[in-house]
């Protein structure tokens, strides 16, 4: 017998959770480089409207295919479009974002791993090609691997409400705390003032196609977009909630972090005297290295909230690509547990092989890349873009103006009259905007 579907409980838990989705590693790790890189103020305003014209657009779009099935990715489509080819659509995006998992999960892993080298004050001296060692190494990433799929898991077989609502309400705001302190820490150390400006001193002269494209991809990427986790979480919206509203909120909150994660990292780079880069050895190398320069109580003290914070960030991101295989598989018939079960038996079998691509399989290659590189590109350059742009035409073009109006507009109480627009953008603008993220890929 098939019990009734979870909902979450009030409007602020579904912004908490699709927050939580949508920040990441990508605002850490990624923005604050991308800023500093592009133009810093000229490129924020870029990204703002790449966000607001390309990535909530489709947002809008995989929340309304969601909440109008309240199914998992594969059944809205049997549903919406039923006897179609959409359907492989639908099953495109259960896989995409188990792919994602698998690697997203060894970089959970090293969160982990850090988190506890953190609390071991592993960091007060000497840091010196330690990540390189570490992530080259066997069993020690394998394991914190294992144990971030172990919470993983152990979230979602708690369910939607005591489980993924209950764990983002307590740890956002937590992850907001820690990182207003690491700003405030941050910016106040000698010489950082030169991080804030890398960040923001506007040079439009930077701007051009390709630092559009680039914006719009992240804006993409940052949003959880294009692989089913804001439809699926959608599917748990209850039908009185404003759509417009909690993908706002959620883009809004997911701006403001990365700018406060850029403040947070950025200062204290500059601070050290170290130039920027972007990517993993900008956390798990040059942030080590700086907290090493410390010396200091508070320098170990900050590593422990600094690697938390990344580790909560990770968590509340992996929870929401479970979630949507165990929606699908739940959809099927299989009980909640076994299909967690399952699922993160899966991924971690995908995570041990990406794993050991940094060590022992670092020779495997496919397309020249390692196996990890290449499940990387795979998704985010091809997969997750081709679930965007397959969404937006869903909505805009598949689906009748008439139920899309319905869903979007609570059927016609809300939003009413910002509807032709949204509907514009979800038409015809947010499509060739992601072509145009696609061309670049390929070119580039
Ligand atoms: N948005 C996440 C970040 O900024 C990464 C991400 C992309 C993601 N797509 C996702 C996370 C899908 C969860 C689900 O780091």
């Amino acid at each position: 017998m098939k019990t009734a579907r979870e909902h979450f409980g009030s409007r602020l838990a579904v912004i908490l959770a699709m927050a939580g989705s949508a920040i990441g590693l990508g605002n850490i790790w990624r923005f604050p480089y991308l800023a500093g890189q592009n133009g810093g103020a000229a490129f924020i305003i870029v990204y703002i409207v790449a966000m607001l014209v390309l990535a909530l657009p489709i947002f809008i779009a995989e929340s309304i295919i969601g909440r109008r099935s309240g199914c998992d990715t594969f059944g809205a489509m049997r549903k919406l479009a039923p006897g179609s080819k959409w359907r492989w659509l639908g099953l495109l995006t259960v896989i995409t974002p188990m792919i994602l998992l698998g690697y997203y999960s060894v970089v959970g892993g090293w969160s982990v791993d850090y988190f506890f080298k953190a609390c071991a004050f592993r960091f007060d001296g000497n840091t010196e090609g330690l990540f390189g060692s570490f992530i080259s190494s066997t069993w020690e990433p394998l394991f914190t691997h294992s144990v971030f799929i172990v919470v993983t898991a152990a979230i979602i077989l708690l369910g939607v409400k005591k489980g993924i609502e209950l764990f983002t309400k307590i740890t956002m705001p937590l992850l907001f705390a820690l990182i207003v302190f690491l700003v405030v820490y941050s910016i106040t150390l000698p010489g950082a003032f030169k991080g804030v400006e890398y960040l923001v001193k506007p040079d439009f002269s930077k701007v051009d196609i390709n630092v559009v494209a680039t914006a719009m991809g992240q804006a993409f990427f940052s949003l959880s977009l294009g692989v089913g986790t804001i439809l699926t979480y959608a599917s748990y919206v209850s039908k009185k909630e404003n759509l417009l509203v909690s993908a706002g909120g959620t883009a809004f909150f997911d701006l403001l972090f990365a700018l406060l994660a850029g403040f947070a990292v950025m200062p204290a780079v500059f601070a050290a005297g170290i130039q920027p880069g972007e990517g993993a050895g900008l956390v798990f190398d040059t942030l080590p290295f700086i907290f090493g320069q410390m010396h200091s109580v508070l320098g170990g003290v900050v590593a422990i909230l600094f690697f938390l914070a990344i580790l909560v960030a990770a968590l509340t991101s992996s929870i929401s690509l479970l979630e949507v295989g165990v929606a699908f598989l739940v959809e099927r018939g299989y009980s909640r547990t076994k299909a967690t079960i399952g699922l993160a038996f899966l991924t971690w079998g995908i995570g041990i092989v990406c794993s050991l691509s940094f060590g022992p399989l670092a020779g495997v290659k496919i397309l020249d890349l390692s196996i990890f590189d290449f499940l990387d590109k795979l998704c985010s350059n091809w997969l997750m873009p081709l679930g965007g742009l397959l969404f937006t035409v869903f909505v805009g073009w598949k689906m009748s103006k008439a139920d899309v109006r319905d869903e979007f507009t609570n059927g016609g109480t809300r939003n009413v009259r910002v509807f032709e627009f949204v509907y514009f953008l979800m038409r015809y603008l947010a499509p060739v905007g992601i072509v145009v993220v696609f061309l670049t890929n390929l070119l580039m």
